[in-house]
Parts: structure tokens; C-alpha cells; sequence
């Protein structure tokens, strides 16, 4: 699961906005241990998530010794002071360096911006077909023995197997999401009723129209870039241009990163459903 770094924002010198980087200066509310450098990360400001840089260091080519966290956050123009926001680390894309002049320190952060904003572009999209089964089922492999080694007993019976994965693909419902050609995450996007919330030990929001999310994986080397996120946010633009009226997911109790994901999405929380191998909590979303 991903860690948030909480903390709050405070004025810093007024540089950044001068280099054409404006930072938000953060006093984390405990300590970060991070080495100096510049990170890719997630930033969440009242709520939004948003892509950003971090630079930890003591800016020694201004001649300054005092460590800062500061963080540009990309299309963000509001004054945040004394706000608190968090960030999450994605992944470090060098170490800090004392650059012979201004020009050579805002030529390098505008290369951090650009290669942090490629490592941090949502992956693309695609109907699954069978030639990404082999990519799919490697993806999922990692997915179980993540969860096998959280002891979360999900996903530790042998399902999702080739045959679901066959089933997702004859059916359409299987979406693959591709980051420079390379499949990083799969889910299936499933429209009609499903047996499974049929009963349920609670109440649904609204009737039957609606879809629901199964089989989400992500590529062990792709964790942490919010790409579940993204996958929930895009199978709800999927059903709105569709015009269905409601989102249901289920998820295990002890899922906690599939909890948490859920109720950051706006879900609501409906009751337990009994699916093939145990109960799970079920939520829903209406859309319309
Ligand atoms: C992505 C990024 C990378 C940075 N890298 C360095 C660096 O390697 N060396 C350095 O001295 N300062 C570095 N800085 C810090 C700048 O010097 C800093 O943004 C500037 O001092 C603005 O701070 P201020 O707004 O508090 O005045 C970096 C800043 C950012 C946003």
C-alpha cells in the first residue's frame, strides 16, 4: 500500500516562483527519512490527488544549508500556505546536486519535470486480447503472491485462472492498461447481473442497471502510480458514456489498500455479499 507524508505548507524564499517552478515548502508532520534528492510523487490537496516533484536537500547551489521539502505540483496555481497536504513517493530520479550557476539548477529541474511527468502519465488503454493473456496472467501471478504474503485470503484458491481471463476476453469485458507498450495492469469491466449481489446482507442504492469491477492487477514494477485509481476512474467514465446509472464493486475484508481505494472513489458501503469462496463487503456508486 502506498504511505502518505503528511505535513503542513510554509512560506520558503520565493525562488521557485523566479525559476518557474513554484514550490510548495512542506514541515512534514514527522520525520520523512528520505535521502536528498528529487522524487516523483503524488500529492493530495484537499482531498484531489495530483502528480508532482519533490526535491529534499539543503539547495547548496544557492548556498543555502537548511534541509527542505519542497514540492512543484504540475497544473497547480492556488497559494496553499498553512494548508496540510500529503505525498506519496512513486520513485527517486536522481541525487541532489550543487550546479555551477541558476541557469544550470532550473535546466535541470526542467528535465526532472519532464521525465517525471512521462514516468507519471496514466498508461493507456485496450480491449484485452488473447495475445496479452501471457502479460495478464504474470500480472495477476504477482498479484496473488502479494496478497499470499499480506495473508489476505483472497485470490489464494487457484481464481482468476486462464479460463476467466478466456472467458473476460471472449466476453469483452477485459481491459488492459498499457504503459510504452508494455501491459502494467488488467480488470475486467463487467455490464449486467452479477449472481453473486443478488443476495445481499444489507441494501444496494439503487435496482439492477449497473456495472461492477473484477479481477484488478497490477504489475509489480508499476505499484504505487495510482493505476487502481485510475482503472476505477475510468471504467466510471466507461459506464456514464454508456449511460448506466450505477458502479458495485466488492472487495475482501482485509483488503485493506481495495478498501481504502473504494472509499476515496466516493463508494458507499451496502452490506456483505457471499461470492464463490467467502463474504466480502459490497459497495456501490450510482452515477447518474
Ligand atoms: C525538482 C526540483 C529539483 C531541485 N534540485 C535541486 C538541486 O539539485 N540542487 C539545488 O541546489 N537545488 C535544487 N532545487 C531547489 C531549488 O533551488 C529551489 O526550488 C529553490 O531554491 C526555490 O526555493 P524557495 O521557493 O523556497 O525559494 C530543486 C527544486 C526542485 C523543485
Amino acid at each position: 500500500m502506498s504511505f502518505w507524508h503528511t505535513g503542513t505548507v510554509i512560506h520558503g524564499y520565493g525562488n521557485g516562483q523566479k525559476f518557474g517552478f513554484p514550490t510548495a515548502n512542506l514541515l512534514p508532520d514527522s520525520p520523512v527519512g528520505l535521502e536528498k534528492g528529487v522524487y516523483a510523487v503524488r500529492v493530495r490537496v484537499d482531498g484531489k490527488c495530483h502528480k508532482g516533484m519533490l526535491y529534499v536537500g539543503t539547495r547548496p547551489t544557492l548556498k543555502l544549508d537548511t534541509l527542505t521539502f519542497e514540492i512543484h505540483i504540475f497544473n497547480f496555481r492556488r497559494k496553499i500556505y498553512h494548508e496540510r497536504i500529503a505525498f506519496s513517493i512513486v520513485a527517486k530520479i536522481r541525487d541532489e546536486k550543487r550546479f555551477q550557476s541558476t541557469e544550470e539548477l532550473v535546466r535541470a529541474i526542467e528535465a526532472d519535470s519532464a521525465a517525471i511527468r512521462g514516468l507519471l502519465r496514466a498508461p493507456e488503454h485496450a480491449l484485452a486480447k488473447t495475445s496479452h493473456l501471457q502479460s495478464i496472467m504474470t500480472i495477476i501471478g504477482q498479484a496473488k503472491a502479494r496478497m499470499g504474503a499480506q495473508h489476505i485470503d483472497q485470490w489464494q484458491d487457484g481464481y482468476p485462472n486462464e479460463e476467466s481471463i478466456i472467458t473476460d476476453i471472449n466476453k469483452k469485458q477485459g481491459h488492459v492498461f498499457v504503459k510504452d507498450h508494455q501491459v502494467v495492469a488488467y480488470a475486467a469491466i463487467v455490464h449486467g447481473k452479477d449472481p453473486y449481489y443478488e443476495n445481499i446482507d444489507g441494501q444496494w442504492l439503487t435496482n439492477d442497471n449497473y456495472i461492477t469491477v473484477h479481477r484488478i492487477a497490477i504489475h509489480n514494477d508499476f505499484l504505487h502510480r495510482g493505476y487502481a485509481d485510475h482503472i476505477i476512474r475510468y471504467a466510471e467514465k466507461y459506464a456514464k458514456k454508456q449511460g448506466i446509472p450505477s458502479f458495485r464493486i466488492d472487495t475482501h475484508h482485509d483488503n485493506l489498500f481495495m478498501r481504502n481505494l473504494i472509499r476515496n472513489n466516493g463508494f458507499t458501503y451496502c452490506g456483505i455479499v457471499q461470492v464463490r469462496d467467502g463474504e466480502r463487503l459490497a459497495y456501490e456508486k450510482p452515477l447518474l
